[in-house]
């Protein structure tokens, strides 16, 4: 039986894939800040799904959060079998007018504990032959976004670093796959104040099919994956078209 390690669990796309593995009777580790709602969502995964399911309540913007993390799943005497890097959150708006405060906590959940997890559960992943992460990054991975500038940089790190990282890993029985969501219906764009936007009025997918998705090319070992064929037709204009032409675009996506 895998034990999976999933960071964001208590709403959206984290919370489908929780779902996911344990219908799949796998073990899962939750990792979020909200105590009470892992608590709940503990008892939901083993009730349902008959597995065994851990929680670590912490927040992932904390310096030492990924050793704080990997350090209780080895006093429970587990290793990490499957590692989730979900967790996320963004904070739109012109540059000038954005919180500084809540942008370096994005760079440090987004890039550095990501990182960071993906640092200390590959050992252990290479030393078994066997292991599979995903990073989940954002359509925002493959282009600029204006209005949403520092979001769309963490997410292109997350591309970058998956892609460099599942080059290194081959032949050692471990991947690494980047899903790219876009507009997906979850708490993500009411808590960033982006839901009226045409962003999230034109094509929003389910946070289940984004998981579904995401599970798929995890198992099958996939580089990358864009979710939906709308994401994907986006995706391609992002490859195809200057910055210069898609800059304004995506800037009346997000301000529209
Ligand atoms: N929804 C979209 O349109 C969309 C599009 C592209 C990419 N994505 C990406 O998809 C991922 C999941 O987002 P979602 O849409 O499912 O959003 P969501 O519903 O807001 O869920 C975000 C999850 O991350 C957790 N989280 C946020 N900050 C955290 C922190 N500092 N420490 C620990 N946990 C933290 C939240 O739990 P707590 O609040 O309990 O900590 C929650 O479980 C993110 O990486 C996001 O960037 C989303």
């Amino acid at each position: 039986m895998n034990t999976v390690l999933i960071t964001g669990t208590t709403s959206g796309i984290g919370k489908a894939f929780a779902e996911k593995f344990a219908n799949a009777g796998n073990n899962i580790i939750l990792v979020s800040r909200n105590k009470s709602k892992l608590q709940q969502q503990q008892i939901y995964l083993q009730s349902h799904y008959h597995v065994s399911v851990k929680y670590i309540s912490c927040d992932l913007s904390e310096v030492h959060a990924a050793n704080v993390i990997m350090d209780k799943i080895s006093s429970m005497g587990l290793s990490v079998d499957f590692l989730i890097n979900n967790a996320g959150f963004n904070e739109a708006g012109y540059f000038i007018d954005t919180s500084l405060e809540k942008e370096l906590d994005m760079i440090q959940v987004h890039i550095k504990a990501l990182t960071a997890l993906t640092k200390l559960v590959l050992p252990g992943m290479i030393a078994r032959r066997y292991g599979h992460i995903l990073n989940v990054g954002s359509t925002g991975s493959y282009m600029p976004c204006p209005c949403d500038a520092v979001y769309a940089a963490t997410k292109s790190y997350v591309l970058s670093f998956s892609n460099g990282l599942y080059q290194e890993l081959k032949g050692t029985g471990v991947t690494v796959t980047c899903l790219c969501p876009g507009a997906t219906e979850t708490l993500f764009a009411d808590k960033a104040d982006i839901s009226n936007t045409l962003l999230f009025k034109l094509f929003v997918m389910q946070p289940e099919t984004v998981a579904a998705i995401g599970y798929k090319n995890l198992l099958k070992g996939k580089r990358t994956v864009t979710a939906g064929l709308y994401n994907k037709l986006l995706v391609l204009s992002a490859k195809l078209l200057p910055t210069a032409i898609i800059n304004p675009i995506a800037q009346w996506m997000v301000r529209s």
